[in-house]
C-alpha cells in the first residue's frame, strides 16, 4: 500500500490510495491531506492509514502535525460514500448498513483507531487548518491537541444535517472545549464556525494569516519541543486526567508524577 521516498533529510510515505502523505524529520511527523482535488475528502483508506501511522509512528517523534494540501483543510467523508456506487474498492454507506449492529459498531472503531492516538500523552497533536474543515475535516482537527487556524478557516459540524452523528471521536473534545450548550447550537445547526470566533471559544490557540501557517506551526513546534520529553508527557498525561478527577483526586496525580519526576531528575545512582 505504502510506496516510500526520501527527500530533504526526511523520510516521506506516500499513502496514495488513503490520499495521505507522511513525513518524518527529527521530533517531528507531518501528515499531509493529499487530496487536493477533492478538497482533502476522507475515506476508510485514510482512517486506516491515519491508523497505521499511529501504530509504527518511529519512537523519536514528540510532534505530531496534520495539515491539508490545496485551499480546504478537509471537506469531511468523501461524498461518494453516500452513492450506491461508493468509493472505488472501500464500498458505501449503503454496503455497510448491511451488517449487524455489533459489526457495524466494530466498522466505526477501526475509523475512529486512526483518530484516537493523536491524544497519546507521549506526543503533542497539531492541526493546521485552512479553508474549509466539515465533519470529518472538522472532527480530525478536534482529535488533535492544538489547533492552528489560518484566518480563512471555516469549521462545520455537518454530520447531523446528513442524518448522522458526529461519530469520529469528535464530540468529547467539541464539548470539553466550548461546553455543552454552544457544542448542540454547532453540532444541531450545522452552522460554519469562523476562525476569529474559533479562537474567541477556544477551538484554535491560534488565527494567523495564510502564508503565515506553515511557519507559525512550525514556531510552535520548536517551543513544544524546547520542553524536556519526559515532563512534557507527564505534564499532558495530568492534564488530561484532570477533567475526570476531583480536585483531591488531581492532587494526588500530581504528587504520583511529580514523586516520578523529582526521583528521576535528583535521586543519585
Ligand atoms: N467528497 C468528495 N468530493 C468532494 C468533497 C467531498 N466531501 N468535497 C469536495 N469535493 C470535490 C468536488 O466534488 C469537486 O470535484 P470536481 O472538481 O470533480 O467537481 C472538487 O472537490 C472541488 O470542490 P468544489 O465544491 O468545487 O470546491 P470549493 O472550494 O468551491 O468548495 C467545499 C469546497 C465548501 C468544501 C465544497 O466542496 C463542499 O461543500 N463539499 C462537501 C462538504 C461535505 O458536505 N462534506 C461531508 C461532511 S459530513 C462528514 O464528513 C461525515
Amino acid at each position: 500500500m505504502a510506496e516510500a521516498t526520501i527527500g530533504g533529510g526526511a523520510e516521506q510515505v506516500s499513502f496514495t490510495e488513503a490520499g495521505l502523505r507522511f513525513e518524518v524529520d527529527g521530533e517531528i511527523a507531518t501528515i499531509t491531506l493529499d487530496r487536493p482535488e477533492r478538497r482533502n475528502a476522507q475515506t476508510f483508506a485514510t482512517w486506516s492509514a491515519l491508523a497505521d501511522i499511529g501504530d509504527t509512528l518511529p519512537g523519536q517523534v514528540r510532534v505530531v502535525v496534520i495539515r491539508g494540501e490545496g485551499p480546504s483543510f478537509s471537506a469531511g467523508i468523501d461524498l461518494r460514500m453516500f452513492t450506491p456506487e461508493g468509493v472505488p474498492g472501500q464500498g458505501s454507506f449503503a454496503a455497510v448498513a448491511t451488517l449487524d449492529g455489533p459489526a457495524l459498531e466494530q466498522r466505526i472503531a477501526q475509523a475512529q483507531r486512526g483518530f484516537l492516538w493523536l491524544r497519546r500523552p507521549e506526543i503533542v497533536s497539531v492541526a493546521a487548518v485552512q479553508g474549509h474543515a466539515i465533519g470529518a475535516g472538522f472532527q480530525l482537527a478536534l482529535a488533535c491537541d492544538l489547533r492552528v487556524l489560518a484566518d480563512d478557516a471555516q469549521l462545520c459540524m455537518k454530520e447531523p444535517a446528513l442524518g448522522l452523528v458526529p461519530d469520529l471521536t469528535g464530540t468529547k473534545p467539541l464539548v470539553d472545549l466550548v461546553g455543552p450548550s454552544r457544542a448542540v447550537e454547532i453540532c444541531l445547526t450545522a452552522r460554519t464556525v469562523a476562525a476569529e470566533e474559533a479562537a474567541r471559544i477556544g477551538l484554535a490557540e491560534l488565527v494567523v494569516a495564510p502564508g503565515e501557517l506553515t511557519e507559525a506551526v512550525r514556531d510552535l513546534a520548536a517551543a513544544l519541543l524546547a520542553t524536556p520529553r519526559d515532563a512534557a508527557t507527564a505534564t499532558k498525561r495530568l492534564l488530561h486526567g484532570a477533567p475526570g478527577r476531583t480536585l483531591e483526586e488531581q492532587s494526588a496525580a500530581e504528587r504520583h508524577e511529580q514523586a516520578a519526576r523529582v526521583k528521576a531528575l535528583f535521586a543519585r545512582s
